[in-house]
């Protein structure tokens, strides 16, 4: 595995791969690799002749409050994983390279970003959209992977995608979980024991939306308030939302039907977690 650090030296090398004309996949991340991330990876691996994973933590989405300083790193333990994933390129670039002096352009994708998380982290999905534009450019994919974990920045990135016409497809891959049920996350590491044990309360209130709508039950406003309650009875939790959404457009909807996602932001803590489910009906 090839380990990158400069964006000069990354553009002059994946333009000899073009030039070679392998297909390329990739996999931009913020490090401190979990399973999560190398289901993507592993996924790249089976779909392209080279894979390129990045590991740089974007200063640009996180807000002033945010945990930029103190987000989780191990360069060591990212490369090990990386090359056990099948990783041919490493890219770990510094922030004073992706971002030089007198840095002025930004990307906003409108509408999809203004409810969910876009509401309450103002500025985050700008920064993402226009780190993953830089990272795009840098790289060159044809396949880009991204989790759905994270379902309102897949969507995004794929409204970019057709809205700037960019020729790489997009592919979105399951949620990883641990085995009581916790989405995998760089942040889980920051809940004490106490928050771990009461964390995966996230999942099960989703299981148990999902219950009700297969038994019929069509009303968000009572399955938000089954979520609500179900994870109140944690005692360090604390809801920052908790939306049912038209999975496309992600707006608000009253009623399910068709494909709807349940999204939610909860706090244990300082630790602020996301989780979402998918229902058809
Ligand atoms: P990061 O949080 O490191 O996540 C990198 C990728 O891994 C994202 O596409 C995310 O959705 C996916 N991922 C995280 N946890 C997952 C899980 N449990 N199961 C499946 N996939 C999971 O998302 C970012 O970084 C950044 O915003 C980035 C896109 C790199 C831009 O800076």
């Amino acid at each position: 595995m090839l380990i990158i650090k400069s964006v000069d030296e990354m553009k002059r090398h994946m333009k000899d791969i073009k030039k070679q004309g392998r297909s390329i996949g990739f996999v931009p991340t913020m490090g401190y690799l979990h399973e999560g991330h190398m289901s993507l990876i592993k996924r790249a691996r089976g779909e392209n002749e080279v894979v390129v994973v990045s590991v740089f933590v974007n200063p640009t989405q996180f807000g002033p409050n945010e945990d930029y300083e103190r987000y989780p790193r191990d360069e060591e333990r990212d490369k090990k994983m990386c090359e056990e994933a099948g990783c041919d390129i490493l890219f770990m670039p510094n922030k004073d390279d992706m971002y030089r002096e007198n840095y002025s352009t930004y990307v906003e994708v409108h509408g999809l970003t203004e409810g969910l998380c876009g509401a309450k982290r103002p500025g985050h999905f700008r920064g993402v959209a226009t780190i993953v534009t830089k990272l795009f450019n840098i790289v060159k994919p044809d396949r880009a992977y991204f989790g759905q974990k994270d379902a309102q920045q897949l969507a995004v990135i794929k409204r970019m995608v057709k809205d700037l016409d960019f020729d790489i497809e997009i592919v979105g891959c399951e949620i990883v979980r641990d085995v009581d049920g916790l989405a995998l996350s760089s942040r889980n590491t920051y809940l004490s024991e106490e928050e771990r044990k009461q964390a995966p309360i996230l999942y099960k209130s989703l299981l148990k939306a999902k219950e009700e709508i297969e038994k019929g039950e069509r009303a968000s406003e009572k399955l938000i308030d089954l979520i609500k309650t179900t994870i109140l009875e944690m005692p360090d939790a604390q809801i920052d939302y908790i939306e049912i959404v038209n999975n496309e457009t992600l707006k608000p909807i009253e009623k399910v039907e068709g494909e709807v996602l349940i999204a939610l932001a909860v706090k244990f803590g300082k630790t602020r977690l996301i989780d979402n489910m998918v229902v058809r009906v």
